[in-house]
């Protein structure tokens, strides 16, 4: 048993205090890229002023030949660059590889005070986080942090799936989930070699027409994400913490990128990882909420006074739930605001509104 009073101690002598609440900023896009790519490495200062979080990537996608490179690389672009409004974020290697050690050691040594979050992937369970809280508390403490170093878990395991609340809940540290269906798909044995996205034969069809057997039948394709998804969300909006859709691999298709993250957004995520270029302006339009939705919820805000009882609004019903719906996307839309010029006049915010 561990004492609830104990939860919000440091865990190691001289580390800082967790952080009681999880406060929200902007991250629509976690764009990664490979610090052991000089050429990735010398765009990290231009995409900082694009992007809501810039991820240097050690895990999958970089060469094992590669690994002490990127974390050498991300050890200097952490030092000597001026990220900004920018936060900068790692993917650290998996528990269960000879990486993953030497890559905490050194980045929260070297550039502890630059990183805002530690993303570590395959968890399965909150013993996992446990064991990275520690090391963490240990390695904060050694560097003299100020500011704890928040972690966000990939949800891309089957046993991670079944254990995603404990995940969640496992520490004050605990900023969010992203969900990866690539090593989801091949921990659970489905039968698709793609990256997110639907696939053309989970769907359903419609039954045979009596009166004629033969015509064509209609089929309704399915999205083979939605429980792990809406499960996700769930688990992290219990626990103050924040969801994240993960990778869109078809590049070229911006369009199925697009839905995919449009999907999410609709059932609560708050960004999506962007492995190109291409979908960083997808991930800002869509996570931003839309005008229209956003000047709508003022209106019914303005409308329903206190937020209690009942009106009509162009023949549509409000009612006390209907205002909270209308307060999540104004209080979304104002803290995007705050960051965004462009959206703050297209949202109609005065100066006010955003203080
Ligand atoms: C991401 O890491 C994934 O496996 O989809
Ligand atoms: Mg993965």
């Amino acid at each position: 048993m561990r004492s609830p009073k104990d939860f919000f101690r440091p865990k190691a002598i001289g580390a800082p205090e967790p952080p009681r609440e999880i406060a929200f900023r902007p991250s629509r896009m976690i764009h990664f890229f490979d610090p052991s790519n000089p050429k990735m490495a010398s765009k990290v200062p231009e995409l900082a002023k694009r992007c809501d979080v810039l991820l240097g990537n050690l895990e999958d996608a970089v060469a094992t030949t590669d690994k002490e490179a990127a974390r050498e690389g991300l050890v200097k672009i952490g030092r000597d660059t001026d990220f900004g409004d920018c936060q900068l974020w790692t993917r650290v290697n998996s528990l269960d590889s000879p990486w993953m050690l030497d890559d905490l050691t050194r980045l929260v040594g070297e550039i502890g005070d630059k990183l805002d979050v530690v993303m570590i992937p395959k968890v399965e369970g909150p013993w996992d986080i446990h064991y990275v809280d520690q090391l963490l508390a240990q390695l904060e403490a050694k560097a003299g942090l100020q500011r704890p170093l928040l972690v966000h878990a990939i949800l891309e395991t089957t046993l991670g799936v079944t254990n995603v609340e404990e995940i969640c809940g496992a520490s004050p540290r605990m900023q969010g989930l992203s969900f990866g269906p690539a090593d989801l798909a091949a921990s659970r044995r489905m039968k698709t070699t793609r990256v997110g996205g639907g696939h053309p034969l989970y769907l359903v069809r419609n039954d045979p027409d009596p009166e004629n057997p033969e015509a064509t039948r209609i089929t309704a394709q399915q999205d083979p994400w939605h429980y792990t998804l809406a499960r996700m969300v769930d688990a992290c909006t219990a626990h103050g913490i924040y969801p994240y859709y993960g990778p869109f691999g078809d590049i070229a298709d911006t369009l199925a990128c697009e839905d995919q993250f449009r999907a999410a957004f609709l059932l609560g995520c708050v960004g999506a990882w962007s492995l190109h270029p291409a979908q960083i302006e997808i991930a800002r339009q869509v996570f931003s909420p839309p005008v229209d939705e956003v000047l709508w919820a003022k209106r019914v805000i303005e409308e329903m006074g206190d937020g209690s009882g009942c009106v009509m609004i162009d023949g549509k019903m409000q009612d006390d739930a209907t205002v909270k719906q209308c307060h999540v996307a104004v209080a979304l839309a104002k803290l995007l605001a705050r960051r965004d010029p462009d959206l703050a006049r297209a949202y109609a915010f005065e100066a006010s509104d955003l203080a």
